[in-house]
């Protein structure tokens, strides 16, 4: 954790949601840290917490109105929105979070956000239907590109009732990202973060009978390490495994599954995201008349197994019309021509990447814990060291998150 910095300053916008409750603990922790607060209420927000316990934690005046004559007078919302070193909004609610991308300036708080010339860091917190509705995705994108920070929302219980992404971060993690900020580290609180990641994991098992399949060999490992790599750099991560032997990784949403297509079905439901990573060795082809029953040994000898195709499912993604994520990486693991058939697969997909593997038996990648990665694009390729398979995780996920602010032109 950075070291506490001394007499900073931060402008807290608390808007209208169940998490605002929250926001009093941050208060509190930031004046521990000798960090000034000065606070905006939304009208929303003073439906959760009042103006008095904002006041008291903060010991400074608490502004509401934006056509107030006495806060205008004392200081006009020019100046609040400057005389800051960080703005933060927490709880970011989704209508907060359209006006800011908006540029809409209708009451006090979203007037600040557009008059402001410092930092702001926002800290989403709304029910998961509305974080994952793509008028939500297009705004925080915007943001984004804007150079606004994200922190969290989290995955959780809701006070809805309800389950998923959408919980606002907890008073602490913001707490740490204001801290990170003000100590000159990553301009992010991770450089994920408020991004979504879908990744497919693991092999397909196709069922022959019920106690047979045909499946390809992969262990998985790589996978869950960029599931976990991509949770600590601060995404929302969804991983849509087959059958492996691996423990779901921390605070990642894990949909299981057996078949190709209903790796298929499952990626599609994920969307929409913002990088989706085809890291899955999935069965190119599935057995076309599959028994209910296990087939018997009999004096007609084995079967003759007719084969059909299975879904692309990285080449559907890289095509979607409608939901095609920012950054799309498929993997291509080969025991000859490496790059040569990686680049046909960059181009016959339509993927933006393509992470190539040589799995050759004397590479020693399959099932093994290090991996030789080499990132093809359609400007050249790059080979990156032999590492083990977390630490070339880590450095396609932080490679991946410059890549997509980059195409978002930032
Ligand atoms: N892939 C996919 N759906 C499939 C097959 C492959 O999403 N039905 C993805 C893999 O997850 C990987 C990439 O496509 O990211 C390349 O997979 P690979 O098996 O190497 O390519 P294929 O198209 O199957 O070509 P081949 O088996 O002939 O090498």
């Amino acid at each position: 954790m950075a070291t506490p910095q001394r007499n900073s300053s931060v402008l807290l916008i608390v808007g209208g949601g169940i998490a605002a409750y929250k926001s009093l603990e941050l208060i509190r922790l930031l004046r521990t840290a000798d960090i000034a607060v000065r606070t905006v209420l939304t009208k929303a927000g003073a439906n959760f917490v009042t103006a008095l316990s904002l006041a008291s934690l903060s010991g400074e005046k608490v502004y509401e109105d934006l056509f107030s004559l006495t806060d205008e007078t004392e200081m006009g919302h020019i100046q609040l929105s400057r005389s800051t070193d960080l703005v933060v909004v927490a709880p970011a609610t989704a209508d907060l979070l359209a006006k800011a991308a908006q540029g809409l300036a209708n009451d006090l708080a979203s007037t600040l956000l557009l008059a402001s010339n410092k930092p702001i860091l926002v800290a989403p917190a709304m029910n998961w239907r509305m974080w994952e509705h793509p008028a939500t995705r297009r705004n925080c994108a915007q943001l984004r590109t804007d150079g606004v920070m994200f922190v969290g929302p989290n995955e959780g219980a809701m006070a809805c009732g309800e389950s998923g992404f959408g919980r606002m971060a907890e008073p602490a993690e913001i707490f740490d990202a204001i801290q990170d900020h003000f100590a000159g580290g990553t301009n992010l609180r991770g450089s994920l973060a408020g991004r979504k990641v879908v990744i497919t994991a693991g092999p397909t098992h196709e069922p022959i009978d019920p106690v047979r399949y045909i499946a390809n060999r992969s262990s998985g490992k790589q996978s869950y390490a960029i599931a976990r790599a991509a949770r600590a750099a601060g995404a929302e991560v969804v991983l849509v495994s087959g059958p492996v032997n691996l423990p779901a990784p921390d605070g990642v949403r894990v949909l299981r599954v057996e078949t190709a297509r209903q790796m298929a079905s499952a990626v599609d439901a994920s969307l929409p995201c913002d990088i989706f990573i085809a890291a899955a060795a999935v069965a190119d082809w599935r057995v076309a008349d599959d028994q209910n029953e296990k087939i018997k040994k009999g004096a007609h000898g084995p079967p003759e197994l007719k084969l059909v195709e299975n879904p692309d499912i990285l080449a559907t993604i890289s095509r979607h019309v409608s939901a095609r994520p920012n950054l799309v990486v498929g993997f291509a693991a080969e025991t000859e021509k490496l790059i040569e058939h990686a680049r046909e697969k960059l181009a016959r997909k339509g993927c933006d990447l393509i992470v190539a593997n040589d799995v050759s038996p004397a590479a020693g990648v399959m099932g093994g814990d290090e991996n030789t990665m080499v990132i093809i694009t359609s400007d050249g390729e790059t080979v990156w060291p032999k590492r083990d398979k977390d630490a070339a995780a880590a450095q396609l996920v932080e490679h991946l998150a410059l890549l997509l602010t980059q195409r978002e032109g930032r």
